[in-house]
């Protein structure tokens, strides 16, 4: 019996309890009976989350494009894979076929060889969604290289950074992008960042926007000449399972970014299995995920998941608000997308518009909704069931991580009874478990504490790129043969589990996690800045918004503070990227502190959430007196 599409609740619960009980026997089949293996495993999994070392299907053999592309060609040779939608509504879409997908990976597979890049080197991604972006990945994936995909939003200097730590040997980018109305240079961010990236050896250069840029000679090479002299066929390099696909990063409470490295065997199966189940995809289908490849959403069920099932999925270049907030609507109508994947943060935004820029369009396609990046709250889940989904589709919560490279908790939809604000059953395979503050296991319903997994899942996370140490303490050190992920969740009566948000420093801003610590350095940079603090407060479109608490060198009111305040988001925008912009500043004398001298957030979190009610024991500060005098400056 394969248990790979569920179809029904009782189904679920017998498929889940199989998860669990014989988990070595339930991936295997999995794995067996649904994916295109050039050697089998010689063992299903090894774990010890103690040192922490996880492998799944150790031995095994295969190249993902050949399960993402090559296996579908006999029968889907000539169905779509890939809907590019652009940003201006006016210019054409594009529907790439399978063929012609497996014949652009290989050529952009080929001119990557050709420019020296070999199995486990890394190649950095800086584009925009155009097909090059997915194209790119698999192009890696074709040839065993590690793709590193830097979102388009980074500055110059988060993507020097992000290269450096990677020591990326090539760079694939574009002239340009469009974003709405708006152009971006991307190419002069690039070159930027390249001033302080000596392992980069050449950028391959997408022109997507015909914009006159300056090409450093022996470096970049515009990249539609040589795939046009590209052979279309490019064999696959054959990867053991547990060979890295690609490095992402994400943000840390404090530190650099962290490189999640990712596999391959393993990943390819859950993150396959997951969209087969979470969004109920049948053949003719088309999909739709509105998040960028930049992020792990945008890997997982955009490129790898979609493909691995012969799904067809749609990418889109431009924002919801342009040319209209109807946009989004609009797409779905043009495409008859039957499964819509977004965030809160754009449920919130669409939400606030005028409804006729939703009814204009029709909607009846939709069969399954879905949400991710952030809780969504109960206002925003209920707008999207009554005016999109218009109660006929069901909406999945689905809860996850750039480190859990997959779904963990979803409803399955028309199988699990959904309840607003609830990501409700754990994904077969995903033992979640919540812990008190002593580490101990909260059993029973009807309770809350912090969020782990205690057995490992295919598409965890093996480790950060070059700190396996860091890998180890931010996760399996804070509970004993436990997974922690961060965050905070309930479990109601029935087992349904609610993630009620980042229990450290993690910032979730529009459903970009931002960690405090690079923004407070980029602050610190000003000259005449001493220190500063940043926080997340409830903001109603973006869920948090930034707000900086900022002691100056010299106090009082000579600077212009307008002026200042300006000068730090610049420095912001330069060092992290626009998306870390503060939406306020309080300039202030003092900064709350605790006898070690660590920063007491928990306090500036009340304050710049107006909540000035049960501040907590405040006497063990070092400076207890600056609370209040910082409540009433922020008045
Ligand atoms: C949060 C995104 C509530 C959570 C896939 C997690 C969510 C972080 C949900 C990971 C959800 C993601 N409900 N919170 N459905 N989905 N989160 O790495 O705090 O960008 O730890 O991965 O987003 O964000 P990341």
């Amino acid at each position: 019996m394969s248990n790979y599409h569920i179809k029904h609740l009782e189904e679920y619960y017998q498929v889940y309890r199989k998860s669990v009980r014989e988990p070595e026997n339930f991936w295997a089949e999995v794995a067996e009976e649904h994916f295109m293996w050039r050697k089998r495993w010689d063992n299903v999994l090894s774990w010890d989350f103690k040192k922490p070392e996880i492998k799944w299907f150790e031995g095994a053999q295969l190249n993902i494009t050949e399960n993402c592309i090559d296996r579908h060609l006999r029968t889907k040779g000539d169905h779509t894979a890939i809907i590019f939608e652009p940003n201006n509504p006016d210019e054409t879409a594009e529907h790439i076929t399978y063929q012609q997908l497996h014949d652009r990976v290989c050529q952009m597979a080929n001119v990557m060889k050709d420019k020296g890049v070999k199995k486990g080197d890394r190649v950095c991604i800086y584009l925009p969604m155009i097909p090059e972006l997915a194209i790119s990945l698999l192009a890696c994936a074709r040839i065993g290289a590690i793709h590193s995909v830097v979102f388009a939003g980074f500055s110059s200097k988060a993507l020097a950074s992000r290269i450096n730590d990677s020591a990326c040997k090539m760079v694939i980018t574009s002239d340009g992008s469009y974003r709405g109305s708006k152009t971006i240079d991307l190419k002069s961010i690039v070159d930027g960042g390249l001033e302080s990236c000596p392992t980069v050896e050449n950028v391959l250069v997408v022109n997507r926007i015909n914009s006159d840029i300056t090409m450093k000679e022996g470096r970049d090479l515009w990249l539609q000449p040589l795939l046009d002299a590209a052979s279309a066929v490019c064999e696959p390099e054959i990867m053991n399972a547990e060979d890295p696909l690609f490095i992402l990063y994400t943000s840390g409470s404090t530190g650099k970014p962290k490189g999640m490295v990712h596999t391959t065997g393993g990943y390819m199966v859950y993150t396959a299995y997951t969209f087969k189940n979470v969004f109920q995809y049948k053949d003719g289908d088309v999909y739709w995920c509105t998040a960028d490849i930049g992020w792990i959403t945008g890997h997982s069920y955009i490129v790898y998941g979609p493909l691995a099932n012969g799904a067809t999925t749609v990418m889109f270049e431009g924002v919801p608000q342009y040319p209209d907030f109807g946009r989004f609507w609009q797409i779905v109508e043009k495409h008859k997308v039957n499964q819509f994947y977004t965030a809160p943060t754009a449920i919130r935004a669409l939400a606030k518009q005028n409804i006729s820029f939703l009814e204009n369009y029709d909607l009846s396609s939709l069969k399954v909704l879905g949400s991710v990046g952030e809780p969504i709250n109960e206002e925003a889940w209920h707008w999207y069931n009554d005016n999109v989904g218009k109660h006929k589709s069901p909406i999945v919560d689905t809860w996850w991580q750039t480190e859990t490279g997959g779904i963990m908790i979803t409803p399955i939809p028309y199988v699990t009874p959904t309840k607003p604000t609830y990501a409700t059953l754990p994904f077969p395979g995903i033992q979640p478990a919540l812990m008190d503050e002593s580490g101990n296991v909260i059993k029973g319903n009807q309770v809350d504490g912090r969020l782990c997994i205690k057995f490992p899942w295919p598409s965890i996370a093996r480790t950060i790129w070059g700190n396996h140490e860091r890998y180890k303490e931010t996760y399996f050190s804070a509970y004993e043969n436990m997974y922690f992920t961060g965050d905070g969740a309930l479990r109601d009566e029935v087992g349904y589990y609610r993630i009620t948000g980042r229990v450290d420093d993690v910032i979730i801003v529009s459903g970009h996690n931002l960690g405090t610590a690079p923004i407070e350095d980029a602050i610190n940079e000003h000259p005449a800045v001493a220190e500063s603090a940043i926080v997340g407060f409830p903001h109603d479109v973006k869920g948090n918004a930034l707000y900086g608490y900022v002691m100056l060198k010299e106090t009082g009111e000579s600077r212009d503070q307008n002026n200042l305040r300006n000068e730090i988001n610049q420095l912001i925008k330069d060092r992290v990227g626009a998306i870390a912009k503060l939406d306020k500043i309080q300039f202030t004398d003092g900064l709350p502190k605790t006898r070690s001298g660590k920063i007491m957030r928990r306090i500036l979190r009340k304050i710049a959430s107006k909540d000035f009610s049960n501040l907590g024991d405040t006497s063990t500060l070092l400076n207890p007196e600056c609370v209040q005098v910082i409540i009433d400056e922020s008045l």
